[in-house]
């Protein structure tokens, strides 16, 4: 009696599992969101699912008994790629990926990637069991999501351009023309004897009106060139706000397309307002160079530095501009400044990166 309960358990047992495995095979077989198969031990495929299919393009048929090194780009095989993630599996029982992967009409889709290496109970190696799933839309949601961060980036950074400008207008032009108008009702009788004066007025208001067009896009950025665009940015910088500026330029930056040229123009420019609102330094220095590899700006002032722990405003998009000014450009900006060891800015581009017949 005993062994024959113990044969109908054994039997239970046996039935239970035969079902756990149909159960697990009908789960498998109607998963379509994920590629999830199975690779002996060398690599080749030995199971399919629709989920395969449809993110890959292979009927079972077709891709059984094949090694799965075809899923990859030929860079990946090239630098050795499935291989070493069989082997990372095999070291840490577990691999997650994600790149680049090659459906069956050659088309790449983007790829997270799951490999566990399956082992029987002494240990020896079975396979691999690999887990595929198509990337694409959720990526390029993101790619959308990053971009549209970035246009709100560069449109409060426009905002906060035309708020200076307005700043500008209102101060400069402004209190300029409320004190010509004084001077035109205090000295209404004698307008003619006063005509000197009045033009004098006139001529500093036509002064301020060029400096606040050319801020906004200096003529001769597009007649002279780069170099002789900072040079003016230079020399008005230091006479309107005392700071003396050393700018030094080496190499032949004049061969900059048109959008490095005036992303670096603004990020000098933004760079030398911060110093005059916010360095209280006595000097800053500028200097560009370009040689066949790399074009490279370095500023420098010798002002109080970033504040500690660079906690800075939410609305300071002044930074984030000239971030995003050079990741447009494909550059890389790094600003550093230590209180009290003044702020410095190192810009890298690569001129290979530059796109347009001019580099
Ligand atoms: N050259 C500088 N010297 C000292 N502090 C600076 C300098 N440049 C930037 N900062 C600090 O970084 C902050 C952020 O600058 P920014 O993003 O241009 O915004 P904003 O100029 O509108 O304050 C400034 O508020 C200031 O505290
Ligand atoms: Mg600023």
């Amino acid at each position: 009696m005993t062994k024959r309960s113990s044969v109908s358990t054994d039997r239970w047992c046996e039935q239970s599992k035969i079902d756990l495995e149909h159960r697990y095979q009908f789960l498998v077989e109607s998963v379509e969101d994920y590629a999830i198969f199975m690779l002996d031990p060398s690599g080749c495929v030995q199971t399919w699912n629709p989920g395969g299919q449809r993110i890959k393009g292979y009927a079972s048929a077709e891709i059984i008994g094949r090694h799965f090194s075809v899923f990859y780009t030929d860079d990946d095989i090239a630098v050795g790629k499935p291989q070493a993630l069989l082997e990372a599996a095999l070291a840490r029982v577990h691999v997650e990926d994600e790149g680049l992967r090659v459906r069956k009409d050659g088309s790449t889709f983007w790829a997270n990637v799951v490999i566990t290496a399956v082992t029987g109970p002494e240990g020896e190696l079975l396979g691999f069991a690999k887990v595929t799933r198509d990337m694409t839309e959720r990526r390029r949601l993101e790619e959308l999501e990053r971009l549209q961060a970035r246009a709100a980036v560069m449109e409060q950074a426009r905002e906060s351009e035309r708020k200076r400008i307005a700043r500008e207008l209102h101060d400069d032009l402004g209190q300029r023309l409320s004190a010509l108008k004084m001077a035109l009702a205090v000295h209404e009788k004698q307008i003619w004897q006063q005509g000197a004066e009045i033009s004098d007025q006139i001529d500093a208001m036509t002064e301020s009106l060029r400096r606040i067009a050319a801020d906004l896009r200096p003529p001769c950025l597009d007649d002279l060139g780069l170099t002789a665009a900072l040079e003016w940015l230079a020399d008005s910088f230091q006479r309107r706000y005392g700071i003396k500026v050393r700018l030094a330029v080496h190499g032949e930056p004049e061969g900059l397309n048109e959008l490095t040229v005036l992303s670096l123009y603004r990020i000098v420019q933004e760079a030398l307002s911060n110093v005059a609102r916010h360095s209280r330094a006595s000097e800053v220095s500028i200097d560009l160079s370009k040689d066949d590899l790399f074009c490279r700006l370095r500023m420098s002032d010798n002002g109080v530095g970033l504040p500690p722990g660079e906690k800075l405003r939410s609305d300071a998009f002044g930074l984030v501009g000239m971030r995003e000014r050079a990741a447009q450009i494909g550059g890389d900006l790094q600003i550093s400044g230590r209180p009290g060891n003044g702020v410095h800015l190192n810009l890298l581009i690569p001129v290979q990166g530059l796109k347009g017949a001019a580099r």
